[in-house]
């Protein structure tokens, strides 16, 4: 019954690699087309490897799976599959990253993946009415002066890339390392976000704040450690953008009951519900809001509100986020 009312729920993603929604049989088939050996015989063997107990497990195999996108072509392919689901699951609105890095490291340049993604964008625009903004995160295992690099790199699709991310390795690796390139991108007109709090303690949370003058926060797990972070959280309204069958995967948590975004949209922040890497972790949007209403006993109007922050947190125009929230709450009465 909750099923049908999240299937039509408006909803905005607002975290999402799309490299991340490669499916084994996209994996296999590109693999095919570019000649790229794979470590997995079946499909079967994939799932098998999609067994992860940390962040890193997990990258090696994203990041081994990315090697298979080479042309315009696979990255047009990747990004309308994704798109298509999307609409499906009646997503209005997404905000999608992307990881220069793990293409241009390869030698795949900027203008075959950004202009293949871009492509893509408009065709599912068209066809399907949804919306979209990309957002370029920077690989936060390697350096600033790589990440400078890659803001360079990105110069001429600037129009198209609403703002810059950080994503990878967590711990280790804290947002001060990149607040010249953040504060060089905000110079620039791009808006920030961060990755914070998905394993690193709620200093790696302050640190995007503060460091990365971030307007959302992705995932933001660890902040119920620190009270007066909360409180922040609480009065600025600043987003987290929640994944809860990653956080269940990559074993942030260890049982969806025990997942904070309950708690933290009953304490008043601003909390979002998101799939990450949907291709990896067992689900799109809609499972993961199936999952928290069954784990956490969330029932319609807590979805419906949740839906609206998704709206309330994204890039849209006021006008626009009024629009969702009116057809939102039309849906409660
Ligand atoms: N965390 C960090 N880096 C990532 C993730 C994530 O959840 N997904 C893809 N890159
Ligand atoms: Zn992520």
């Amino acid at each position: 019954m909750l099923e049908d009312f999240i299937q039509e729920l408006p909803k905005a993603e607002l975290h999402l690699h799309l490299e991340g929604t490669l499916e084994p049989e996209m994996l296999f088939e590109l693999a095919a087309r570019n000649k790229v050996a794979l470590p997995y015989e079946s499909i079967a063997d994939v799932h098998d490897a999609y067994r992860f107990s940390s962040l890193q497990e997990f990258l090696d195999v994203y990041y081994r799976g990315a090697s298979v996108l080479r042309t315009e072509q696979d990255f047009f392919d990747l990004t309308y599959a994704y798109l298509t689901r999307a609409a499906a699951q009646n997503i209005r609105h997404t905000e999608m990253f992307f990881d220069p890095q793990t293409h241009t490291e390869r030698g795949v340049p900027f203008e075959i993946f950004f202009v293949g993604m871009r492509e893509a964008c408009q065709r599912a625009r068209d066809e399907f009415g949804i919306s979209t903004h990309l957002i370029m995160c920077f690989l936060r295992h390697l350096s600033a002066e790589q990440a400078d690099q890659t803001l360079t790199d990105a110069l001429p699709f600037a129009q198209d890339i609403i703002a810059v991310g950080l994503d990878s390795s967590e711990i280790g690796h804290p947002p001060e390392k990149f607040g010249e390139v953040f504060e060089r991108a905000i110079s620039l007109g791009f808006k920030t976000v961060a990755h914070a709090g998905e394993e690193a303690p709620a200093d790696y949370i302050w640190g995007a704040i503060n460091h990365l003058r971030v307007s959302r926060i992705d995932h933001g797990v660890s902040c119920s450690e620190d009270d007066d972070l909360l409180a922040h959280l609480v009065q600025t309204q600043l987003p987290l953008t929640m994944c809860p069958l990653s956080n269940l995967k990559l074993k942030v948590v260890d049982d969806l009951s025990n997942h904070n975004i309950a708690s933290l949209y009953k304490l008043g922040l601003c909390v979002t519900v998101n799939s990450d890497d949907p291709a990896y972790f067992g689900g799109y949007l809609n499972e993961n809001y199936a999952a928290i209403s069954e784990a956490l006993a969330l029932k319609a109007r807590d979805l419906a509100a949740l839906a609206i922050n998704s709206f309330e947190a994204s890039f849209l125009k006021d006008e626009e986020k009024a629009r969702y929230r009116n057809e939102i709450t039309a849906l409660l009465v």
